[in-house]
């Protein structure tokens, strides 16, 4: 589905151009080479080499706003195909400043165009979309096809945090990461009742939490064989 862009949205984007990195991406041409400078470096974007987090799905990027604020010897990127969204949350950061968070604008399909192998200590996957219908599986983010991406840029012993309130989305994604090798651990079927300490809200998190339904976690673990 082709996205309609909000007015003034090229403006705007100009505006955050500071706390944006640029995902390549090939476009038509799949065998167009990609460029070597423009794979993330962590000295060059952050100007350290401390441990790397991403977001997929990032949205309005409150989570990463929150955890880059509390967790300041971590490098976040907060990745969001709809510029729509993702623009209100480059705009909140501009504010806030934070040396250790940058955007994206980019699809997961395109991570191993930014990302090289093993460059990520952690993935987070919050509300992912749950795409109900059967043929459109192939288009959640813990579909094989993608937890293949993540096992190639993720470290070995890298993880996957994973948050949703979609009962059916987190039991097709348990089956997949226990196809794929990751280990499962930390598994809550309900995490607000868990005594789970350190969990960072997110946008739609906080909707579904005001609705009483309950939220699914889990912790994969990528495993090198
Ligand atoms: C339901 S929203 C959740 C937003 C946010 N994580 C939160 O919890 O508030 C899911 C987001 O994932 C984004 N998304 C879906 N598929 C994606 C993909 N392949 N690459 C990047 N973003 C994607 C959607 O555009 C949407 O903004």
């Amino acid at each position: 589905m082709r996205m309609r862009r909000k007015k003034h949205l090229n403006e705007r984007i100009e505006k955050v151009r500071d706390v944006l990195i640029e995902m390549q991406c090939r476009g038509e041409d799949v065998f167009a080479p990609l460029h070597e400078d423009k794979f993330f470096n962590s000295q060059r974007v952050f100007g350290n080499n401390n441990p790397l987090y991403i977001e997929i799905g990032c949205g309005k990027g409150g989570f990463a706003i929150k955890a880059a604020k509390l967790i300041k010897d971590i490098n976040f990127i907060a990745i969001e195909k709809n510029p729509n969204v993702l623009v209100t949350g480059a705009e909140a950061l501009m504010k806030d400043n934070l040396p250790n968070l940058k955007f994206c604008i980019g699809e997961a399909e395109n991570l191993t165009h930014l990302f090289k192998e093993n460059s990520a200590e952690r993935i987070y996957l919050n509300f992912s979309c749950p795409y109900f219908k059967k043929s459109y599986f192939k288009n959640r983010l813990t579909y094989s096809r993608f937890l293949k991406v993540y096992r190639q840029i993720l470290v070995p012993d890298g993880e996957v945090h994973m948050k949703t309130d979609n009962q059916n989305l987190f039991e097709f994604s348990l089956e997949q990461f226990s196809q794929n090798q990751f280990h499962l651990k930390n598994i809550s079927l309900n995490l607000h009742q868990s005594g789970f300490k350190d969990n960072i809200m997110t946008e739609y998190e906080e909707k579904f939490v005001a609705e009483g339904l309950p939220i699914y976690r889990l912790e994969a673990v990528n495993k090198k064989i």
